[in-house]
């Protein structure tokens, strides 16, 4: 091959060197990074993105206020990490609720978790992934029906104050989803809930768990 036909052919395929990766680069920059946003539209998230904004969600609802047990910070009570979102821990002893009466409605436990109230005693259940005392064998379609429906596993038993599930029943489904994910994502911890206390036994015994 002479000199001149070398840089012919040079000149003949530099487009095409060229233009092929250019193209490449169009594409990865427009259509494929748009992928997560047109998800996004069509409001679907990847599993990781789900566990990302569950987490976001519950941080900032503040599930953990009531479902977590608590250990005292600098500034009071503070989420026990060990146990994040394992509900009321069973066997605390609680002696008889104060009486309750003209504007003071509700009282709570130390940590949030046991409420007692006009529906009698309620204990924050355990949203950890534990198969039999958690929500290990609820399936996103029970979870995401007990905070639509306000029914306990969305159908039976109403779901006591002071969970407010009427506000959070308002979330997107997608959000929904979401929370269940990320709290499929969490440590199980092994902590069965006491059954709630009707209103005429609430006052009158020793509240335990
Ligand atoms: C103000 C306190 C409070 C907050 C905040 C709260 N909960 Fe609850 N939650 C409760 C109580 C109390 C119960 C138990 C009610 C009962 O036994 O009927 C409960 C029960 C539940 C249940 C069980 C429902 C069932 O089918 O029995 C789920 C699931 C739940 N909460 C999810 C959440 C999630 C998710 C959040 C945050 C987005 C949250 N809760 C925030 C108080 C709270």
């Amino acid at each position: 091959m002479s000199a001149k036909t070398r840089i012919r052919t040079a000149l003949r395929i530099a487009p095409v060197v060229l233009v092929v990766p250019t193209l490449l680069w169009v594409w990865t920059r427009t259509v494929s990074a748009d992928a997560p946003a047109q998800r996004e539209r069509a409001g679907e998230r990847t599993a990781t993105e789900r566990v990302a904004r569950g987490e976001y969600l519950v941080s900032t609802i503040g599930c953990g206020d009531c479902h977590s047990p608590k250990i005292m910070g600098p500034e009071g009570p503070i989420e026990d990490t060990s146990r994040l979102l394992s509900g009321h821990p069973e066997g605390t002893v609680l002696g008889t609720p104060p009486a309750l009466g003209s504007s003071w409605i509700a009282a709570t436990s130390s940590d949030l978790t046991a409420w007692v109230g006009p529906w009698g005693i309620s204990y924050t259940f355990n949203l950890t992934p534990d198969e039999n005392t958690g929500i290990g064998s609820w399936s996103e379609e029970t979870f995401v029906q007990a905070i639509k429906t306000g029914r306990h596993m969305g159908v039976s038993r109403p779901i006591l104050p002071p969970m407010p599930w009427h506000f959070y029943r308002n979330l997107t489904d997608e959000d929904l989803s979401s929370i269940y994910a990320y709290l499929r994502s969490i440590p199980p911890v092994r902590n069965r809930v006491p059954l709630p206390v009707a209103p005429e036994a609430a006052f009158a015994t020793p509240a335990g768990g």
